[in-house]
């Protein structure tokens, strides 16, 4: 087995999820836990349905308080160090998701601090100038304004400071290198970080002055953050904050690892921005392809979805089982060749990105009805 790498700052090499689970010591989501969450929804997200969101952390005591109608908050973040790609949307998406199934509220924080610590090149107006292009993005996907809170950590510290430093004292350094890894050249602004990422688990309970369980959806690779609130926040006297995790969307060039805005940009990435000739150009000329190399051989052998990007694409994008089924096999077969693939690849992301546009369009006029101000 090749070795692999997943912190919140590097995500490489060919990730075995269910070692993950047992190195982070998290829950695989099983089938009678999608039952429970069914119960609620009336139906699943294909996102649980197929398994990318895999893993999880108190789940089940995030439905217990549930069924006693003590309501969990939703919490999740975007730090903005460039345009917003395909890759961020899944976690948002399943999250929009719960917010509506749950009717429940989203506290969105935007960490434009971090990515100022954490890339040498970026300056503070730089994030914030991307804080407020991802914010669109965020608000397109439909979240309720009336239970949607985003906000800058620049601009919201006034009120989460104090909350920052209660939870920075409970942290030592060593802690910090255990679980970041932390090197002597780390800039200590960034070692500091970590307590502004838990501040937001524990924010509606200091504001409503009680205490509410909160649920994480993200991207498996920021655990290592929540690990930390999770040992820190009941110190404090609060909950500790539940969880629920996903795989990563690849990038074009091959089935592993994330797609990353800072890869080389035109051919790792596709980017919610994008125009619809631009998708298509870069999945023909870059998505990675499960085929055989000549038609002939594709014909007679078929070819391997399992690591076909374009086919990973639809699993990620494609809302019908049926339909995602039937490509499986035929791609499988080698009925269908792929060129054919790649061309419902594209139709279905320019299709979700089409609507998307058009919604992130609306939603510059709609920012401060989401923003969280002190
Ligand atoms: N650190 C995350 C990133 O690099 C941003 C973030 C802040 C976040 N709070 C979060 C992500 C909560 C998931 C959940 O993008």
């Amino acid at each position: 087995m090749k070795k692999f790498i997943v912190t919140p700052w590097e995500v490489s090499g060919d990730i075995d999820y269910d070692k993950l689970i047992k190195e982070f010591g998290t829950e695989k989501i099983t089938d009678k836990l999608l039952k429970r969450i069914e119960k609620h929804t009336g139906e699943l997200h294909w996102l649980l349905r197929r398994k990318i969101f895999f893993s999880h952390r108190d789940m089940n005591w995030i439905l217990d308080n549930y069924e006693k109608k003590n309501k969990f908050f939703l919490y999740t973040g975007r730090a903005p160090s460039g345009l917003t790609h395909l890759g961020h949307l899944v976690p948002w998406i399943f999250a929009q998701w719960l917010q509506e199934k749950f009717n429940v509220e989203m506290w969105f924080q935007i960490p434009d601090d971090e990515k100022f610590l954490f890339k040498p090149k970026l300056t503070l107006e730089d994030t914030k100038h991307y804080a407020y292009d991802n914010i669109l993005d965020i608000i397109a996907l439909g979240f309720d304004p009336k239970k949607t809170k985003i906000f800058l950590d620049t601009e919201y510290a006034k009120v989460m400071y104090p909350l920052a430093l209660e939870i920075s004292k409970k942290i030592t350094l060593s802690t910090a290198r255990a679980v970041f890894g932390f090197k002597n050249e780390m800039n200590i602004g960034a070692i500091f970080y970590t307590s502004m990422q838990s501040v937001p688990a524990i924010l509606p309970s200091v504001l409503k002055k009680k205490n509410i369980p909160c649920l994480i959806p993200h991207a498996i690779d920021q655990d290592a953050h929540f690990r930390v609130s999770r040992d820190v926040l009941p110190k404090l006297g609060y909950y500790k904050p539940a969880a629920i995790h996903c795989r990563f969307l690849s990038g074009l060039s091959g089935p592993h690892g994330k797609m990353s805005s800072s890869d080389p940009k035109d051919i790792n990435t596709i980017f919610a921005t994008d125009s619809a000739k631009t998708v298509e150009h870069k999945i023909k000329k870059y998505a990675f392809s499960g085929g055989q190399p000549t038609i002939k051989e594709h014909k007679e052998k078929g070819g391997n979805p399992d690591v076909d990007v374009s086919y990973q694409y639809l699993t990620f994008f494609e809302p019908s089982d049926k339909k995602l089924k039937k490509i499986y096999e035929d791609y499988k077969s080698g009925a269908i060749l792929t060129s054919e693939l790649k061309g419902i690849c594209i139709e279905t992301i320019n299709k979700f990105l089409k609507e998307h546009q058009k919604k992130r369009e609306l939603a510059k006029k709609n920012i401060e009805k989401f923003m969280l101000r002190a």
